[in-house]
């Protein structure tokens, strides 16, 4: 077989660049290991930026986003039992949007099935040859049988775990990593959520989030040992947990219900650099990760894929100067959305400080941001979504 661009990968990263080369008339088959089903059961953060919302809409993916994500206007920071409110919409004139990261994966897979574009689910033995040569080419059984894809170029959307990373030699890549001490325990509930929008707590017993996914369905995360276990988490230790690390009022307005879905995550800021390597590109998880906190792990794999998308429809166009710029141009802001998830993930999270330095300094910080117009400003730009 042979295709202008090979996609590792039917995420987010991989379906939404599928989908914007296809706008621009460029061949492009996936290629996905995991089947349909799995790559759909997969619970991840659900806060859509302004940019995130707009590519989704442009390759037509965004009528099912209009009509339920629901637009929020600001969130709430809960320290030392007080509620402070960031309002987004006041102080940038934008907002976020809350969809859930499967639902926007569903609404792209169904976009390219009625493109009648090319995709290989539980595609086995994945392979990349020839990323620095003239003839790229993906190796991969699918149905019990051998496939060759010839291409010109591979696009690595296929996550932290995938194959296309681990193809680059190391001499190749710089790699810079910090892994948190703690986790998320994430409870998924048919419940109202405990209030119109994301309540963000820092409490000594740790970190917590209220979040959502509709009017009738929660989201909930508690920040647990990084060895927790899910056993060890009967709903009705989540959810006094939960309770104890709310205000009161918030507390005794929350409504319990049993889980339909229950994980822990470990929580890591990863960046791999460059985002290029002769005919293989990296976009997505798969060249960097980020700690749910700042919800920027699904808006950076739009961004890439953006400049991405550009890159290759310029060099199918004449020109090889944004294919070149592609990694220092994505690795731009990348590394500003790193920084603002580390920052919030330092700022919100119970760290084992024994000095008790490290808490004082989170409060000084949460103080200042109650008080200080121009400190809300740059949380919020930096929550909305910096500019691609
Ligand atoms: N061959 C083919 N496909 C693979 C391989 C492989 N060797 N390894 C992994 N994959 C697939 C995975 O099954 C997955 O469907 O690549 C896809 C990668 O998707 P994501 O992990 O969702 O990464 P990405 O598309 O970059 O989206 C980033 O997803 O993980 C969340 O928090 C993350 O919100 C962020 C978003
Ligand atoms: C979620 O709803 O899953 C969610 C929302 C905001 C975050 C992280 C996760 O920062």
């Amino acid at each position: 077989m042979r295709t202008q661009v090979a996609i590792i990968g039917s995420g987010p990263a991989g379906l939404l660049l599928g989908q914007l080369l296809r706008k621009a008339g460029i061949d492009a088959v996936i290629v996905e290991r995991r089947s349909r089903d799995y790559v759909l059961s997969r619970i991840r953060a659900g806060v859509l930026e302004r940019g995130t919302v707009d590519l989704l809409a442009a390759v037509g993916a965004g009528a099912r986003l209009r009509r339920e994500g629901l637009v929020h206007d600001g969130f709430d920071l809960l320290f030392d039992g007080q509620r402070q409110r960031i309002d987004l919409r006041g102080l940038t004139g934008s907002a976020v949007t809350v969809y859930g990261q499967t639902e926007a994966t569903r609404d792209l897979m169904e976009a390219r099935d009625e493109s009648g574009a090319t995709s290989f689910y539980e595609a086995e033995n994945v392979a990349l040859h020839d990323i620095d040569g003239q003839a790229p080419r993906v190796s991969f059984v699918h149905g019990g049988r051998a496939h060759q894809l010839s291409c010109e170029f591979i696009a690595g959307c296929d996550g932290f775990h995938g194959v296309s990373r681990a193809s680059i030699p190391e001499r190749a890549l710089r790699t810079y990593e910090r892994l948190y001490p703690f986790g998320w325990l994430g409870v998924l509930s048919e419940t109202p959520p405990v209030s119109h929008e994301l309540i963000y707590v820092n409490h000594a017993r740790g970190f917590a989030l209220c979040s959502m996914r509709s009017s009738h369905r929660s989201r909930y995360y508690l920040q647990c040992p990084i060895d927790a276990s899910i056993e060890a988490w009967p709903d009705d230790r989540f959810w006094d947990e939960l309770r104890a690390r709310l205000d009161s009022e918030t507390a005794q307005s929350l409504v319990v219900g049993p889980s339909i879905e229950k994980s822990i995550a470990p929580l890591r800021s990863f960046v791999a650099e460059p985002m290029r390597v002769g005919r293989l590109l990296l976009a997505g998880d798969a060249a960097h990760i980020v700690p749910p906190t700042g919800a920027k792990g699904l808006n950076l794999a739009a961004s890439d894929v953006h400049y991405l998308s550009e890159a290759l429809i310029a060099h199918y166009r004449g020109s090889n100067r944004e294919l070149d710029g592609y990694s220092a141009r994505a690795l731009a802001r990348v590394w500003k959305a790193v920084r603002f998830s580390w920052w919030m993930t330092s700022l919100m999270h119970r760290f084992d400080d024994d000095s008790g330095f490290g808490a004082k300094m989170q409060q000084a910080e949460l103080s200042y941001l109650a008080s200080s117009r121009a400190a809300q400003t740059a949380l919020a730009e930096n929550y909305i979504g910096l500019p691609f």
